[in-house]
């Protein structure tokens, strides 16, 4: 009997030719035996909406959702999953049996199994900094509260941004608030880089007394080569330093899960990035 056609997914961004996405599935899909393909849309703002319903209503069963256009995602799907509706922006779109589309956010999830899976660490009770307030902190914040950390620092350039960060978590944790320079010691266990200033080459000014030879410094950034972030984290002497492939790909694997019912092994994907970065 010939084989079905393949189930379609693929990444919407704009610009997104430069994504790893379709990298990432394909080994998945590979690896784990999925007839499937996954493909790059291009879609503008402007079109974001009407070419989105037009793929999923033709034949595509799922979407990864990338910049600029997650809380545009978060608005247009008919349900949010939990995590989803705290980080208000969607990164995962998934078409329901029914027809519907079920928004989900795999962001947070990605970074907290590549902390405590790939990297082994524990954070219940380290004390952890968190450097910007725009949506990619948003994203991560309730995972990590989960981890049950004894401190959470949020700073940022805006400080009512981290206020307002803060204020929503309200219930959940004490996260602490403030500018950049005014970030208090003692060292930090872990500090994650989740501003967009590595894409201008700019590094928040800090103040002295941060990193200790035990810091894991995790730039969310990816890309070859050092961003500001990681320099600053070495000329520290900071006991590890990450950029966020491996949340790259565990967020991917969390997508895939959700769309196909099983949880690809990253481990080879993880391997295979680290050789190309
Ligand atoms: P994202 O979805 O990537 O988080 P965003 O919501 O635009 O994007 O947030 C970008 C973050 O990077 C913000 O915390 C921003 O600080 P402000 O809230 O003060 O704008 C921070 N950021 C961007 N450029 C920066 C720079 N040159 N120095 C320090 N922080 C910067």
């Amino acid at each position: 009997m010939p084989e079905p056609p393949p189930d379609q997914y693929g990444v919407v961004g704009h610009p997104v030719a430069h994504s790893w996405s379709p990298f990432i599935h394909g080994m998945f899909a590979k690896n784990s035996r999925q007839n499937m393909v996954y493909r790059l849309y291009d879609i503008e703002p402007a079109q974001f909406r009407r070419e989105v319903l037009r793929l999923l209503t033709s034949g595509v069963k799922g979407l990864n959702i990338t910049l600029p256009h997650k809380q545009a995602a978060a608005e247009l799907v008919n349900a949010l999953s939990p995590r989803a509706a705290r980080a208000q922006a969607v990164n995962t779109i998934a078409l329901q049996p029914d027809h519907s589309l079920l928004g989900d956010n795999t962001d947070g999830i990605g970074l907290i199994r590549d902390l405590t899976v790939n990297l082994g660490l524990n954070l219940a009770g380290k004390r952890i900094l968190i450097l910007g307030a725009g949506g990619a902190t948003r994203g991560i914040l309730a995972p990590m509260i989960e981890q049950q950390p004894s401190v959470l620092v949020i700073a940022n350039r805006t400080v009512q941004r981290a206020q307002a960060l803060a204020e929503v978590f309200k219930d959940a944790f004490v996260i602490e608030s403030c500018e950049f320079r005014a970030v208090q010691g003692p060292p930090y266990d872990l500090i994650v880089n989740a501003t967009s200033a590595s894409l201008q080459g700019q590094m928040p000014e800090l103040p002295p007394g941060l990193v200790s030879e035990d810091s894991v410094c995790y730039d969310l950034a990816y890309g070859k080569g050092r961003t500001p972030f990681t320099q600053w984290a070495a000329a520290l002497y900071a006991a590890r330093i990450c950029k966020g492939w491996g949340m790259l790909v565990e967020q991917a694997a969390e997508s895939f899960l959700l769309w196909r019912g099983l949880r690809p092994d990253t481990q080879p994907v993880l391997e295979a990035l680290a050789r190309k970065a």
